[in-house]
Formats: C-alpha cells, sequence, structure tokens
C-alpha cells in the first residue's frame, strides 16, 4: 500500500478562507490578490509576493509537468529544480540580487511530498470559475477575494499522453466536436480535413494519420506541451500557446522549438543569474534551438502552435554540467 503522504495545512483562515501551506522551511499563504512564499535567510524571515492569477498557472504547470527537464522559475525569485526523484525547491538561488547577499535559501524533498503539498496548494487556492490552463481572455478571474469553492474539473484535468498514436485504437480519439474539443477561436481557418490512409488488409489497426493542426486548433490549454509521438527518446511535445508563459523554464538539456503557426517572442536569460542573453522572435516555419544552459519565457499576442522538441535521454543533465557535452547542439 502507498505511504499517505501529509501535507503540513493550516486550517482555513477565519479573514480569507484559504489554507496556509509549509514545506520544509518554506510557507505558502494566500490572501485576495497574493501568494506569498517565505523562507529563512540570514537569521530574518525573507518573503516574496506573487500575484494569485499568475502563481497559481505556474502551480498549474510544475505540477502537471511533474517539475519538468531541470529548472522552472517562477520568476526571478521561487523555483524549483527537478532533480529526477527529489525536487529542490529554492528561493533567490537563481538572482544575484539575493544570492550575493546570503538571502538565498534551496531545500531538497522527496517528489512524491512536494508533489502533494504543491497539489494541494493549487487545489485549496483555486476558486470556482478559474482555469490555470485557459487563456486569460477564456477563463474567470482567479481574484474573487475570499476564497471561493474549487475547479477541480480544470486543475485535475490529464496531460495527454500518447500510448499509441492519436486515432488508433488504445489511444485517445481524435478531438472532436462531439467529446468536447470545438475549434478554438483563433483557430477558425485551420483545415479539418484528416488525411486519408490505405492500409493493407490486417494492419487497419497499426497503419494511421491525423491532421496535427485540426488536433491543435482544438486544444483547450496554453502553455502545455502533450506527447504525441515517442521514437525512443525523441519526444514530439505540440501545443498551443497564448498570452505568457507562466513560468521561465531553466533547461538541463537542449531543446528544439518548432513554429507551427502565428508568432511567439522568446526573452532567454542566462540560467544561473537572468542575465539576458537573446530575444528571439519566430514565425511560422522557424526553427530554434534552446541551449542547456538558459532560461526562458515566451509571450504570444495571438494563439499559436508550437512544436516543442525534447531529448528525454537518461543522464543528459550530468553530461551538461560535466562538460562532456556543449550546452548548445552544433559549431557553426
Ligand atoms: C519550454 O519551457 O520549453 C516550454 C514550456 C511550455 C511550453 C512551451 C515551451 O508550452
Ligand atoms: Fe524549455
Amino acid at each position: 500500500m502507498a505511504a499517505q503522504i501529509e501535507v503540513n495545512a493550516s486550517p482555513p483562515s477565519n479573514e480569507t478562507g484559504y489554507r496556509s501551506f509549509k514545506l520544509g522551511e518554506f510557507e505558502f499563504t494566500r490572501d485576495e490578490y497574493f501568494a506569498r512564499v517565505s523562507w529563512p535567510a540570514n537569521g530574518k524571515k525573507m518573503t516574496h509576493v506573487i500575484s494569485a492569477d499568475s502563481f497559481l498557472r505556474m502551480m498549474m504547470r510544475d505540477v502537471a509537468w511533474g517539475f519538468f527537464y531541470g529548472q522552472v522559475n517562477f520568476d526571478a525569485v521561487f523555483g524549483t529544480t527537478n532533480l529526477y526523484g527529489q525536487v529542490e525547491v529554492y528561493a533567490g538561488r537563481t538572482n544575484p540580487g539575493y544570492r550575493d547577499q546570503g538571502l538565498d535559501y534551496s531545500e531538497i524533498f522527496d517528489t512524491p511530498q512536494i508533489m502533494a503539498t504543491f497539489k494541494a496548494i493549487l487545489d485549496d487556492w483555486t476558486n470556482e470559475g478559474f482555469d490555470p490552463f485557459a487563456a486569460p481572455a477564456e477563463t474567470g478571474r482567479a481574484w474573487l477575494g475570499k476564497k471561493n469553492g474549487h475547479n477541480r474539473a480544470a486543475i485535475e484535468r490529464q496531460r495527454a499522453v500518447c500510448e499509441r498514436m492519436p486515432g488508433l485504437p488504445g489511444d485517445a480519439p481524435l478531438r472532436s466536436d462531439e467529446n468536447g474539443y470545438p475549434i478554438n477561436r483563433a483557430f477558425l481557418d485551420v483545415s479539418q480535413d484528416e488525411p486519408e490512409v490505405h492500409a493493407e488488409p490486417g494492419f487497419e489497426d497499426e497503419v494511421s494519420a491525423f491532421s496535427l493542426f485540426k488536433y491543435l486548433s482544438r486544444s483547450d490549454v496554453t502553455w502545455n506541451p502533450s506527447v504525441s509521438s515517442v521514437c525512443k527518446a525523441s519526444l514530439c511535445c505540440p501545443t498551443t500557446e497564448e498570452y505568457i508563459l507562466p513560468i521561465k523554464h531553466g533547461n538541463d538539456r537542449v531543446e528544439w522549438f518548432i513554429q507551427l503557426t502565428d508568432e511567439i517572442e522568446w526573452e532567454v536569460e542566462d540560467k544561473e543569474t537572468g542575465k539576458p542573453r537573446a530575444k528571439v522572435i519566430m514565425k511560422a516555419g522557424d526553427v530554434a534551438s534552446m541551449p542547456a544552459d538558459i532560461r526562458h519565457q515566451g509571450f504570444s499576442k495571438k494563439r499559436a502552435m508550437l512544436l516543442v522538441w525534447e531529448n528525454a535521454t537518461v543522464g543528459l543533465p550530468d553530461r551538461y554540467t560535466s562538460g562532456e557535452l556543449k550546452p548548445y547542439p552544433i559549431d557553426f
């Protein structure tokens, strides 16, 4: 039997209705407008404040992605690093303004412990009507004053991970009006034609094709890559992007972006210091490689389709930190 994981939560506050949470020395509280994270440094209690809507969008990604590859910076101060089995939670560690004054702090937790705590925070702090995965224009507000209900249907939504390939028996059905995936308002001009498949008799369950554009035109979430094909360690993770990638992702491997439609602006910074490194404007058809030593955040003024190509080879982070692999993919 799986061990029950205890989450350190206070009773709901009499003033706001929200619970507070502790994870090691970190404390998390929410009020009507803000989330606050506190940690000990230099014998003091440091507190960092983040707008509640942003915080919930960040928390949603960290939970749904299982702490992702490398760093998930909520902003320039607070974040997590995936150690695969454990997770380091830090405040100020990737920000020289804090680090140089000894005001940073980090602590490592077993993944099930932090996962249970982050899920409990997300559950308690998400009010009815707010969907942290949705574009701001497609959801209610995170701020409804005091605690007001839940939105478990949104936050417990399972990320689509293919077992085979969309459309093949044994995988999730292709998205359609009938199964609750209408075409998104931004993609009404995307062709809905599916390719014709002529399989040899006996291979009907094994040969398939589908229109990825149609599939993505019906995505109801933003900034949430889903694994849509796996070939050994090569993961194709297409996604639909609108507004701001809620977190700044610090890569622990090289990843590639293929801009399928529209345009995304990327701010690229040094992974350890946040020093600006590049501004990348990707238009439909552009391909970019994001190095292993950066953090980045995307801005998409109109919903766009992006293919994120990840390398899931085991042991890559150590090969980059040891210098065996260069942080970029090619020497020109
Ligand atoms: C990334 O950090 O590389 C990333 C994350 C989520 C997305 C797109 C890119 O939707
Ligand atoms: Fe990334």
